[in-house]
């Protein structure tokens, strides 16, 4: 059960959609599905909610919960590890409640087997006993509400997927959007940030909100050293120079990713499995965690014959004439 550190128990989590700032059409499905179920007098859909780390997909269930006046229970997928676990869960749901499922693609299969007729029917089917005095009880459960999050929707099982009636993708923020969410922090937090500085931030937070609010933090640290009332331009500068992160807000894997790409490989192409073993690290990192953000600025593409790195990237990073 996961929770996001609180600043004077304020929560920097927007808690109904008409706060949630961006993802606009994940808004729109969602408002509609709520105000459908909440008219038939119905739980809502199942959702899952897919996209890199830290966009807002906690943030989300926690709404879905809200919005439809029922409770949510939280749970990840590795925590469950027994069918009995899923069994104890599931039986204790009352009427309409969210359960939170969060890093679904980590669900064992006997576990996720037991899923299926749950989350279709309702019904949960458990074997009771061993060997040829084995039987299987059927047990009712209440209409319930499951919301998985994952980054990596390649992992999840076909059945699995299918039973979700909204399948929702999130995407990076604009810098306009992770503007407006660095000042609504602020202001939760009680910190004057100028609006210069506060798009500075916004530009360099990499789409995410969790890194918008994280640089806000910090440059609130050396605002608060540096006796200013207001955090400005100058301090936010300062801030980001200490943390090295360069003007498009990529960080160290980031960097590494596209310098191995360009030095050892010449810009590509070349596959995503020899790229990871160059890095050192695990290719489903390199490919839900740093690779959406790299393309979504254009530095790299993704070819039949491999991974390239575009010109953009090239003059970015000032490589041009260290290459042929
Ligand atoms: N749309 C949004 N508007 C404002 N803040 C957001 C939004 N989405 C995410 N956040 C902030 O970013 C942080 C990370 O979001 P979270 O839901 O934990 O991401 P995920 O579960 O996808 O990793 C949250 O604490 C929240 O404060
Ligand atoms: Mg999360």
């Amino acid at each position: 059960m996961s929770h996001q550190p609180e600043e004077n128990g304020l929560s920097l989590r927007p808690s109904t959609l008409k706060e949630y700032i961006g993802q606009k059409n994940i808004v729109r499905n969602l408002s509609l599905a709520i105000e459908a179920a909440k008219k038939r007098n119905e739980a809502l859909e199942h959702c899952l909610l897919y996209g890199p780390p830290g966009l807002g997909k906690t943030t989300l269930a926690n709404i879905v919960a809200k919005e439809m006046n029922a409770n949510i229970i939280t749970t990840t997928g590795p925590a469950i590890e027994k069918v009995g676990d899923i069994a104890a869960i599931l039986t204790n749901l009352n009427e309409k409640d969210v359960l939170f499922i969060d890093e679904i693609h980590r669900l064992n299969r006997a576990v996720e087997e037991t899923l299926y007729s749950a989350l279709e029917d309702f019904k949960l089917d458990i074997v009771v006993g061993q060997g040829p005095g084995a039987r299987t009880i059927r047990i009712d459960l209440p209409p319930f509400t499951l919301v998985g999050a994952t980054t990596r929707i390649g992992l999840l099982t076909s059945p699995l997927r299918d039973r979700f009636g909204l399948v929702l993708r999130l995407d990076f923020y604009s810098i306009e959007e992770l503007k407006m969410i660095i000042q609504r922090s602020a202001s939760i937090l009680n910190i004057e940030i100028e609006e210069e500085a506060a798009l500075l931030l916004a530009k360099r937070s990499r789409g995410t909100p969790r890194i918008a609010n994280k640089l806000l933090r910090r440059v609130r640290d050396l605002a608060q050293i540096n006796s200013k009332e207001i955090i400005d331009v100058e301090t936010a500068k300062q801030t980001l120079e200490m943390l090295e992160i360069d003007k498009n807000g990529l960080d160290y894997l980031d960097k590494k990713y596209i310098l191995t790409l360009i030095e050892k490989f010449s810009g590509g192409p070349v596959g995503i499995d020899t790229l990871a073993a160059s890095i050192g690290e695990d290719r489903g990192t390199l490919e839900d965690v740093v690779e959406p953000f790299l393309l979504q600025i254009g530095y790299i593409k993704r070819t039949p014959r491999g991974r390239v790195a575009t010109s953009i990237a090239l003059k970015e990073l000032k490589f041009k004439e260290t290459l042929i």
